[in-house]
């Protein structure tokens, strides 16, 4: 048993099958990737995960309890975070007001803007904070307006934000989408060090077939719904159904 167990899962959205038999377990502690074609059900996959949408059959087992029929709050408690595809951060607060709400919402169960202010003084949570923020290099960059930031600092920023709250499964999609090779590697870096440095699972969604073979430990590759094949990283480089499964697209 891993530490987060797929059983089955299927889902179906009207005539379509995004999820057919999907099957899959995460170690704890390793690097798990999940690759497949634009519309493989990667996204749908993750959002089952994570309580955004509930699979038609199936079984999610996390930590040996059940993520379904679960709100999407409880399940971050239960100690699984996700970064979105599109980072979510609030553009017009500082990097520091946005290390808080995390903070904030963990303490409070829910994010109100109005007794924002007052938590952002409390000295014991600006400590988590400010060495959350060195941790991933953007103590510096403390002041400035989140939406200033770079594609890749506005990624660096969202992961601070899941990893302050202390996750034991950290659930990524495309973490360096839409990003240049520069900010790319810098936040493979970040990931590898996040990995060494702290007692966490990571789910990785990709593209970036670079990405993935730097970082994880297993891949499964998705395609129309169902696993294709999961393997160690050697395995999967050249394997003919992994070739099957990207043909027509630039892999
Ligand atoms: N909410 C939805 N309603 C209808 N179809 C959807 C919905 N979400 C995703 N799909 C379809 O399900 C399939 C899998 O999508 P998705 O999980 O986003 O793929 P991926 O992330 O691998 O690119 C695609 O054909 C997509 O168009
Ligand atoms: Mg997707």
């Amino acid at each position: 048993m891993g530490l987060l167990d797929v059983k089955d899962v299927n889902k179906r959205f009207g005539g379509l099958q995004a999820l057919g038999d999907v099957n899959l377990s995460v170690a704890e502690n390793s690097v798990h990737a999940i690759i497949g074609p634009n519309g493989a059900g990667k996204s749908t996959l993750l959002n089952c995960l994570v309580g955004k949408l509930i699979p038609d059959t199936g079984s999610v087992m996390f930590a040996g309890r059940s993520v379904l029929g679960r709100k999407p709050y409880e399940i971050n408690q239960m100690g699984i975070s996700r970064v979105f595809q599109t980072p979510e951060i609030f553009g017009d607060l500082s990097v520091f007001e946005n290390m808080m709400i995390p903070l904030f919402a963990k303490r409070d169960g829910a994010f109100r803007m109005h007794a924002f202010e007052g938590v952002t003084q409390e000295r014991g949570l600006i400590g988590e904070a400010e060495k959350m923020l060195d941790e991933v290099d953007m103590l510096d960059k403390r002041e400035l307006h989140a939406g200033s930031l770079s594609r890749g600092d506005k990624r660096r920023l969202e992961m601070a934000m899941c990893l302050i709250q202390r996750p034991k499964l950290l659930l990524l999609d495309e973490p360096t989408a839409g990003m240049a090779r520069a900010d790319t590697n810098n936040t493979i870096e970040l990931l590898k060090t996040i990995k060494n440095k702290r007692d966490i699972t990571m789910c990785i969604i990709e593209h970036d077939m670079h990405v993935v073979f730097s970082l994880a430990d297993r891949i499964t590759v998705l395609a129309q719904g169902t696993p294709l094949v999961e393997d160690v990283p050697e395995n999967i480089k050249g394997h003919p159904k992994v070739k099957e499964a990207y043909l027509g697209e630039a892999a």
